[in-house]
């Protein structure tokens, strides 16, 4: 696996992944050709509504789909290994934890229930940092400390249930952190924090981009985090990518619908609740998920055409890509 990549080169090239799970109901259409870069040293966003196929994206890329998955098409590039063609082994030894780290939506299950704080952390720091017991414990506590837990030796000795959810999610940044990795997959690492323990996370994420060059897939349902946080954003809707553009751009241009209904659903400092715009309708099933684009029965510019043909991911000015037949229609 080459080492030899620099700041602004393509670290994880997600391409054309296609992905379906069997159910009882019928087959889930949940990833319909995605297409995604992180460059390192990069903090790219993913955004969404629930259900677009925002986990499902990262855990195909470490191999941690549940059994009812299928693959039915596209790459997953590491620098430039395709991680969908590795078995489980490798993906264990040589790119989970060491390579590619990964915050999940939900702490409380990701942490281990019959083990300390401390002890979760330590097995990190064991295999990535020191095997000297004694160095290990200090390395831990400077990681909990590193993420503003207050009192490090006491969360050291502590179970998870006996802390908060934001307590556990600082625990599990630590973690992260003990891997010393070049990726991280945060997956709404924020939604246990509150606003201002948010505010410090998104800190520490953007210090140790600027510290260690790390590479961030950042995956939220919060437009607010994605201007607050992120280099380059995408977006997605039903299984597919609707658009994707440096962050700035996205704010200040945007061109697919759905990206604008997103924006417009931010509360602005001076707006009252009642005149919060939403998206009208809800988001589709994917067994049988509308055809054409996905978007069509809630989009106000829709016609005919856009029920009958999928709109291709197209670059209307230089890294700004829109899929959608009337982006130039669209204010
Ligand atoms: N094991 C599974 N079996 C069947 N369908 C699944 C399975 N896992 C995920 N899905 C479906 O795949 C689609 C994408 O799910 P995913 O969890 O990626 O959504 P998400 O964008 O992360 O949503 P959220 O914002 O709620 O976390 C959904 O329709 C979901 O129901
Ligand atoms: S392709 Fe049609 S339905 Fe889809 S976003 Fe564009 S105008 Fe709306
Ligand atoms: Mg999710």
């Amino acid at each position: 696996m080459s080492s030899d990549i620099h700041v602004g080169d393509p670290l994880l090239v997600i391409e054309d992944l296609k992905l379906e799970f069997k159910t009882e109901e019928g087959t889930v259409k949940a990833l319909d050709g995605i297409n995604i870069t992180v460059k390192k040293g990069e903090i790219h966003g993913v955004i969404g509504e629930t259900g677009c196929g925002k986990s499902v994206t990262s855990l195909t890329t470490l191999g941690l789909l549940d059994n009812n998955a299928r693959i039915r098409g596209g790459e997953v590039l590491y620098k430039g290994v395709n991680l969908l063609k590795m078995n489980d082994e490798d993906l264990r030894q040589k790119i989970r934890g060491n390579e590619i780290s990964m915050i999940f939506q939900n702490p409380s299950t990701s942490l281990n229930p019959v083990y300390t704080a401390g002890e979760q952390i330590k097995e990190s720091v064991v295999i990535y940092q020191s095997d000297d017991k004694k160095e290990a414990q200090k390395l831990v506590l400077d990681e909990l400390d590193r993420v503003k837990l207050p009192d490090p030796e006491d969360v050291y000795d502590k179970y998870p249930h006996e802390l908060s959810g934001g307590m556990q999610q600082r625990v599990m940044i630590a973690m992260m952190l003990a891997c010393n990795s070049n990726l991280l997959i945060a997956d709404e690492p924020t939604t246990a924090l509150d606003v201002s323990i948010q505010a410090q996370f998104l800190k520490i994420l953007r210090g140790l981009k600027e510290s260690r060059d790390l590479s961030i897939l950042y995956i939220t349902h919060d437009m607010a985090v994605i201007s607050e946080i992120c280099d380059v954003v995408t977006v997605m809707y039903g299984g597919q990518i609707a658009e994707k553009a440096d962050v700035h751009e996205l704010f200040k241009n945007p061109k697919h619908p759905y990206t604008i209904g997103l924006i417009h659903s931010v509360p602005g400092v001076m707006e009252s609740i009642e005149e919060f715009e939403t998206i009208p309708g809800t988001v589709p099933r994917l067994i049988n998920p509308p055809s054409g684009c996905r978007f069509h029965p809630r989009c106000e510019y829709a016609r005919e055409i856009c029920k009958e043909k999928k709109p291709e991911l197209e670059e209307i000015e230089k890294d700004h890509f829109v899929a959608c037949h009337f982006w130039e229609e669209v204010e």
